[in-house]
């Protein structure tokens, strides 16, 4: 990075901003298979957060992907980048005193790495939304597992292209047995102490 020179004070707004808002912003990264409950869980999270006063804001894969990064495919590389860039935008929300709720496959462990190392180890919540692979394709609720198969669609995650389950997540919640509202309790659950601005002043 040659002739850059960032202005640190830019950055060093958060708790101010925090201040503002009266909560402490976190990420909360949801990953999981297309189908698995991510994006239903997101809303159903950001209504509970809402309703108890949090400032959220969510990502998600399919929206993300039709702006600033709608000029990225599915490839390796790209999915890369694509996590990349999200986690850079987190950072902007997290200075600004908003917390995210992040719903994209991020299929690998490497993946959810970068985006835990980029945001800070201590602003970020991984959550797996877990439902299996046979379940979600027989969802289908966009029509795309049955593509997948027919091969009109390639690199479709699970399919053909890799799913690593989660090995490091700090709350798993199971979409088969639970409904969306019951897993987005069981996270706001685990956040709102860590969200809560009076928690943060003890
Ligand atoms: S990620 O792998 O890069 O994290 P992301 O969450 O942004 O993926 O986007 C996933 C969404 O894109 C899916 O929910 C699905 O609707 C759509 N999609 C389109 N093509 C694919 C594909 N080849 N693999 C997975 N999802 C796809």
């Amino acid at each position: 990075m040659t002739h850059i020179h960032p202005h640190e004070e830019i950055e060093n707004k958060r708790k101010v901003k925090e201040q503002l808002l009266n909560q402490h912003s976190v990420a909360i990264w949801m990953s999981g298979l297309s189908g698995a409950g991510k994006s239903t869980i997101a809303l159903e999270l950001e209504k509970m957060c809402t309703q108890q006063g949090f400032v959220t804001q969510i990502l998600d894969g399919d929206n993300i992907r039709t702006g600033i990064n709608k000029n990225l495919s599915f490839s390796d590389d790209d999915r890369k980048e694509n996590l990349r860039r999200i986690a850079e935008v987190n950072k902007l929300f997290i200075s600004c005193g908003i917390i995210t709720i992040n719903s994209f496959i991020s299929p690998t462990e490497a993946s959810r790495k970068t985006a835990r190392s980029v945001i800070g180890a201590d602003n970020f919540v991984e959550v797996y939304i877990d439902a299996p692979l046979e379940v979600c394709e027989q969802r289908d609720v966009k029509g795309l597992y049955k593509k997948a198969r027919e091969g009109k669609i390639t690199q479709f995650t699970g399919i053909d292209s890799v799913f690593e389950k989660p090995k490091h997540a700090d709350i798993t919640v199971d979409t088969v047995h639970n409904t969306a509202e019951e897993c987005a309790r069981k996270i706001f659950d685990y956040i709102k102490l860590i969200v809560s601005v009076e928690r943060r002043l003890c």
